[in-house]
């Protein structure tokens, strides 16, 4: 009795814990976690620019009130104010203009943005009179290593081309993969006909195998890494080749080495007989100090050339 009544407290304090984690930071204990409203987080990136610009690549999973941040720390004019503003994809966005203040020899320019999906995402930018920006580059996680040399297979056989996010950035929800058809990534699963596709996803990494690859199956493949916030494209080069592809080089080797060899045995006919013509001289000569062997192996020589002729 007693017990239960002690424990009665924890078991309250460890729901709400669970509620806390399950739920974002701005829903209260009291609201059910089963709720499916999300207010969206807050989230916060300050960066202090010394220079002229800079840089930050900012990776995103969910969908975040994006807080950003830019100080300046200024250049020798120290001027007491200065117009700072801000721009989206090169674009200046309205009502941005602000005048900000030098505190404590540095400027300060801030903005909260929501970013909730693809098109949110991109490059803002914080700019300070004509002197200075840095550039905040929003996105997806990004596939790391890319590959530039395309993936090669052969008329009729299966390929496998895969895609991985490295296992320090977020797990993936799905993976999805698409074909380049000219002008759009056609989606491609394994219901696409015929029939060729098997696609199996592992957490971090994603497999498409194509089967009995045709010469049409050349060409560039996205994987897309599905966040809630976007999807995250990576490419694929296929190069499909007929097995004849590779044998061209050698095959051009083979006709040269076929011609030269008959080059050289032309030559070499024609220069013995020459030889031939002049041997009754030099050979008969009892000075010749060729051993028994090598002599025996000129005498069969000769007579190969004489039966070949
Ligand atoms: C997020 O930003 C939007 C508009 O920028 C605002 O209406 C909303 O209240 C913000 N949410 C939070 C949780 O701050
Ligand atoms: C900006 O600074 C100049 C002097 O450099 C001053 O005359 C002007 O009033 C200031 N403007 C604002 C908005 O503080
Ligand atoms: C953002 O900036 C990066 C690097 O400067 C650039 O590669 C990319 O194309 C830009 N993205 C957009 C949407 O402008
Ligand atoms: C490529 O795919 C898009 C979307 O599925 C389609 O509208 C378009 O006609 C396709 N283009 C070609 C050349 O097949
Ligand atoms: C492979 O594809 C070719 C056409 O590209 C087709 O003629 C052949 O029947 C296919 N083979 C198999 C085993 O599906
Ligand atoms: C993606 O969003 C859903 C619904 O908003 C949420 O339940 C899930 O936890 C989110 N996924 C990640 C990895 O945060």
């Amino acid at each position: 009795m007693t017990a239960s009544l002690k424990q009665l407290p924890i078991q309250i304090l460890l729901i709400m814990a669970s509620c806390r984690h399950i739920s974002s930071k701005t829903v209260g204990p009291t609201t059910p976690p089963l709720v499916p409203i999300n207010p969206l987080q807050m989230d916060t990136r300050s960066v202090v620019l010394k220079g002229e610009n800079k840089a930050e690549r900012v990776e995103l999973q969910n969908p975040v009130n994006l807080s950003l941040e830019c100080i300046w720390t200024g250049n020798q004019k120290k001027q007491l104010n200065i117009t700072g503003y801000w721009r989206k994809d090169g674009v200046e966005i309205q009502d941005s203009r602000v005048t900000v203040n030098l505190e404590n020899q540095q400027y300060k320019l801030k903005q909260t943005f929501s970013i909730v999906n693809q098109e949110s995402l991109g490059n803002y930018t914080c700019v300070f009179g004509n002197e200075a920006e840095l550039e905040f580059i929003l996105s997806a996680p990004q596939v790391g290593e890319k590959r530039d040399k395309p993936v090669v297979s052969y008329v009729g056989d299966f390929v496998v081309l895969t895609c991985k996010m490295e296992e320090t950035k977020p797990k993936p929800n799905t993976w999805n993969w698409y074909k380049n058809n000219g002008t759009h990534k056609e989606e491609i699963s394994e219901a696409t006909e015929p029939h060729r596709y098997l696609i199996s996803n592992d957490n971090w990494k994603t497999k498409l195998k194509v089967k009995n690859v045709s010469e049409a199956d050349s060409g560039l493949y996205y994987c897309g890494a599905v966040y809630n916030i976007s999807t995250s494209m990576s490419s694929v080069e296929l190069k499909v080749i007929t097995i004849m592809e590779p044998l061209k080089p050698f095959l051009s080797i083979l006709v040269e080495v076929v011609i030269l060899v008959a080059a050289i045995l032309i030559y070499e006919r024609s220069h013995a007989k020459k030889k031939e013509t002049e041997a009754n001289g030099p050979n008969s000569d009892p000075k010749n100090t060729q051993s028994q062997g090598e002599d025996n192996a000129a005498e069969e020589n000769a007579s190969v050339r004489q039966r070949k002729a």
